[in-house]
């Protein structure tokens, strides 16, 4: 049994945290384990936790149009969540869940070690950028190491916003390239204060 199979068992019997109670199924994620690209979403709502599957209701459709936009489908793509038992009326993960929840998805990163993660969720977003807002940095690449990050607006937030529609559909199209070009995307340096001005001398 693969490393991958292994934990998708110790996800679905979880009980480190009380959304095991709730949940009809867990969900683990899927996709092929040499994915270049992984999504990741926030949490299974009703018809995830109905099917044990990641992004099978609206949200998932419109993402499998988002998908055909860049010429993929989803079988050729890693699709996760942050939390993999469904909330309660889809409230957000608490805390203590998500550190409950965390050692899955560290080990889903570690062995598809994909190419370019693409954030789809605030919760998503905040294990890279955790100061950040979503409406500046949607759509840019950032590298971390081997490893580029690429936050985008959730699908479902597009669905009731068509402005943001717009957007993450722009944002998609550009994935191509960003696989394209990564190789040559470089790590951005720290912010360092400026430098003092420069002394000079006199004599
Ligand atoms: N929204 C998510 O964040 N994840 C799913 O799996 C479905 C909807
Ligand atoms: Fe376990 Fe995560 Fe489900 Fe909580 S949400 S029971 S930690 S799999």
């Amino acid at each position: 049994m693969s490393e991958l199979t292994e934990l998708y068992d110790q996800v679905r019997v979880c009980t480190k945290c009380d959304l095991s109670k709730g949940r009809t199924h867990a969900v683990p994620g899927e996709g092929p384990e040499n994915a270049d690209i992984m999504f990741i979403g926030e949490a299974p709502g009703f018809y995830e936790d109905r099917d044990g599957r990641p992004f099978v209701g609206a949200a998932g459709k419109y993402l499998d149009e988002l998908l055909a936009l860049i010429q993929m489908k989803r079988e050729q793509v890693y699709i996760c969540n942050v939390i993999k038992c469904r909330p309660p009326q889809n409230r957000d993960p608490l805390p203590e869940e998500m550190d409950a929840c965390r050692p899955y998805l560290d080990k889903q990163i570690e062995l598809i070690q994909p190419k370019v993660i693409i954030t789809i969720s605030r919760f998503a977003m905040a294990r890279w950028f955790s100061d950040k807002k979503i409406s500046e940095i949607h759509g840019k690449p950032k590298k971390f190491g081997n490893l580029v990050v690429l936050p985008m607006y959730h699908p479902a937030a597009a669905l009731h916003q068509p402005s943001l529609k717009r957007v993450l559909e722009e944002d998609f199209k550009r994935v191509p390239q960003i696989l394209k070009e990564m190789a040559s995307l470089q790590e951005e340096p720290e912010e360092k204060p400026a430098p003092p001005p420069q002394q000079l001398s006199m004599f």
